[in-house]
């Protein structure tokens, strides 16, 4: 496979032509940034670790029934993925109170909800992310009913095998972020990542963050949490 030029580069990938009009190759880099952003770091080998990790959970979740973007590991920080068209919503999914739902809603973070709760944002950095409903994505025609009942249905399904997954490990899946994509035909599938930069994962023993927000919030130990989610993950299997 010819990885050919740039299309695209996000905060934490790039995403390459190659000569097959139907599949990228996604590069992961090191770079770190949050608050849309507003603040910038390296994460030294994170690209390597979320490459990696983002494709074990991918494979588990096609196994389960659910299209992804994922091909095949090209090395160790890229990854063969289908050819989508991004669908501009920011899909996250969550069983615990944490982040932007505790400050927007006055709840302190760690209160485990009763039923997982679904959220969209609009992905546009320009408008910083805006909060909106079913709804607001028909009314900005972001996508039909048929693929937001998809999505919601994906996401949820998705929040199931995460968790038992991440339990296995034990950690808690306290939320994460999702995006689907059109492919060609489209039809939707699970495309962008999934890693520690768009889960939290708490230590089901000791609450301890091992993920991103160490990085939002000046925790400290960044790459060591990363670390141990990805040995967590290798010594699973
Ligand atoms: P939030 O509580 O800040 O809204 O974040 C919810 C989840 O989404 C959390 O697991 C982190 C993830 N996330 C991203 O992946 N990208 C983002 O830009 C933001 C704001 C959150």
């Amino acid at each position: 496979m010819k990885k050919l030029e740039m299309v695209y580069e996000g905060k934490a990938k790039k995403v390459f032509k190659t000569d097959d009009q139907e599949l990228f190759i996604v590069d992961y880099k090191d770079d770190a940034t949050a608050f849309n952003g507003l603040k910038k770091g390296t994460i030294t080998g994170k690209g390597v670790i979320n490459n990696k990790l983002s494709n074990h959970i991918m494979k588990l979740i096609e196994k389960e029934g659910i299209p992804t973007h994922f091909v095949e590991e090209l090395s160790d920080r890229e990854t063969l993925v289908k050819k989508v068209s991004i669908v501009p919503l920011e899909v996250i999914v969550r069983n615990i109170a944490a982040g932007s739902f505790s400050k927007h809603y006055g709840v302190e973070e760690g209160k485990v909800f009763k039923e997982p709760v679904v959220e969209f944002s609009y992905k546009n950095d320009a408008l910083g992310d805006p909060l909106l409903n079913t709804r607001h994505a028909l009314a900005l025609e972001i996508a039909s009913r048929e693929e937001i009942d998809t999505i919601i249905d994906y996401a949820l399904r998705i929040n199931e095998i995460m968790k038992s997954f991440w339990k296995e490990c034990n950690i808690t899946l306290v939320d994460f972020k999702i995006e689907f994509g059109r492919t060609s035909d489209g039809t939707i599938i699970l495309a962008d990542e999934i890693s520690p930069d768009t889960c939290r994962l708490w230590d089901s023993t000791t609450g301890e963050k091992l993920d991103k927000d160490r990085f939002r919030r000046d925790l400290g130990g960044v790459e060591e949490a990363y670390a141990e989610v990805m040995k967590r993950v290798l010594s699973h299997d």
